[in-house]
C-alpha cells in the first residue's frame, strides 16, 4: 500500500507552504465578510475585523518562521493555528445559519459563506494530517481533492458570473461556461470516488484481480512473514494504478488552466476599471490564486501517478474506425 509517513523535512517545508497560502486565504475572507455584512451589523463586523487582525498576525509569524526552527516548533505553530481556524470556521458557520434563517440582511451571498466555510474546514484537514504525519495512497488523493477543488472552480464561476454587471454580456456568458464544465467534472469525480472507496482505502490488483481491504490485509500479512522467512526485500504485491486516473487528472489540469487565466483577465480588466462589475478586484485575485493552488496540487499527484501518467491522453481527434470483425479498439482481450 503506498500510504507513507511524511519526513521531517518534507513536514516542515510543507507546514510553512500552507501555513503562507492559506492564512492569506482566511485574512481575506474575514476582510470579505466585514465588507459584506449591513451597516446596522456592527458587533458581527467587529468579530469579522478581529479575525482579520489576528490571521493578519498568524500570517506575519508564518512569514518568518525558519525551516530551521525544527518540527517540534512548527507542530505546536500548526496547532495554534488549527485552533484560529476553527474558531473563525464556527462563526462563518453561524453568520450563514442568521443569513439562511433570515436573521441578518447584507450581501455576503449564502454560498459564497458556505464556500469559504468550506475552505476553513479543508485547511484545518491539511495541517491536521500533516501534524498526523501520514500521507494517503494517490488513488485517494485524487478523489478527495478533485471533489473538493472541482466544486470550489464551479462556485468561483458563479460568483464571478452573479457579481458581474448583466451588461457584461460576453464574461458572464463565459462564466456560465466555465460553472457546466467544473459541474460535469465534479460529477465525474464524485463517481470515480464511489468506485475507489469500494476497494477502500486504494484499489489494488493482484494477478488481474481486485481485492478488498481484508483480503489485502491478509495477503500483507502472509507477504511480511514469507519474505522475513526469504530474507528479501522484494514485494509480492503488484499494485497498478488505473490509466483512468491519470487521464482524468490530464483533463481537470486543461480546465483549470483555462478558468485560471479567466480569472487573472477578470482580475486585470477589473484593476483598470475595463469592466463593470460590483467585484472587490482582491476577490478575483483571491480566487485566481486558488485555482493556482489547485494547479500545484494537480502537479503534485500527476508526478506520483509516475510512468501512468504517460499514458494520458489529449484527445483532439476521433480515433480511427476500428477493424470490422476485430474486438473493439483499446480491449486487451482475455
Ligand atoms: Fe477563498
Ligand atoms: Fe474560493
Amino acid at each position: 500500500m503506498q500510504t507513507h509517513r511524511v519526513t521531517d523535512r518534507d513536514f516542515v517545508r510543507r507546514s510553512l507552504e500552507e501555513n503562507r497560502f492559506w492564512l492569506r486565504i482566511m485574512k481575506e475572507h474575514s476582510l470579505f465578510l466585514s465588507e459584506g455584512f449591513n451597516r446596522r451589523d456592527g458587533d458581527l463586523i467587529r468579530t469579522a475585523n478581529r479575525f482579520f487582525e489576528e490571521f493578519d498576525r498568524l500570517l506575519r509569524r508564518a512569514r518568518e518562521l525558519s525551516p530551521l526552527a525544527g518540527p517540534g516548533a512548527i507542530r505546536r505553530f500548526n496547532q495554534e493555528v488549527i485552533r484560529a481556524v476553527r474558531d473563525l470556521r464556527n462563526f462563518k458557520q453561524e453568520v450563514l445559519l442568521r443569513i439562511i434563517t433570515c436573521r441578518i440582511a447584507g450581501f455576503n451571498l449564502p454560498l459564497l459563506v458556505d464556500h469559504i466555510r468550506r475552505e476553513a474546514e479543508y485547511f484545518i484537514t491539511v495541517l491536521t494530517r500533516l501534524n498526523e504525519g501520514i500521507d494517503e495512497p494517490v488513488e485517494a488523493a485524487i478523489a478527495r481533492e478533485n471533489v473538493f477543488w472541482l466544486r470550489i472552480m464551479a462556485d468561483h464561476s458563479r460568483f464571478i458570473r452573479n457579481l458581474l454587471d448583466p451588461s457584461e454580456r460576453r464574461l458572464v456568458e463565459a462564466a456560465d461556461q466555465f460553472a457546466d464544465q467544473f459541474d460535469q467534472l465534479l460529477a465525474q469525480a464524485r463517481d470515480l470516488d464511489s468506485m475507489f472507496q469500494g476497494f477502500s482505502p486504494v484499489l489494488v490488483i493482484v494477478g488481474g484481480h481486485l481485492l478488498d481491504q481484508p483480503t489485502l490485509v491478509r495477503l500483507q500479512e502472509e507477504e511480511e512473514r514469507d519474505r522475513e522467512e526469504r530474507e528479501t526485500e522484494e514485494p509480492l504485491l503488484v499494485e497498478e494504478t488505473p490509466p483512468v486516473l491519470a487521464q482524468f487528472t490530464e483533463d481537470v489540469i486543461g480546465a483549470t488552466q483555462e478558468i485560471r487565466d479567466f480569472k487573472r483577465t477578470a482580475a486585470r480588466l477589473l484593476a483598470d476599471c475595463r469592466t463593470l462589475s460590483v467585484i472587490n478586484p482582491l476577490l478575483a485575485d483571491h480566487v485566481a490564486r486558488e485555482a493556482e493552488k489547485f494547479l500545484e496540487i494537480l502537479g503534485q499527484l500527476e508526478q506520483r501517478l509516475g510512468p501512468v501518467r504517460e499514458k494520458a491522453l489529449v484527445v483532439t481527434q476521433p480515433a480511427p474506425p476500428c477493424p470490422e470483425l476485430e474486438p473493439p479498439c483499446g480491449h486487451k482481450g482475455t
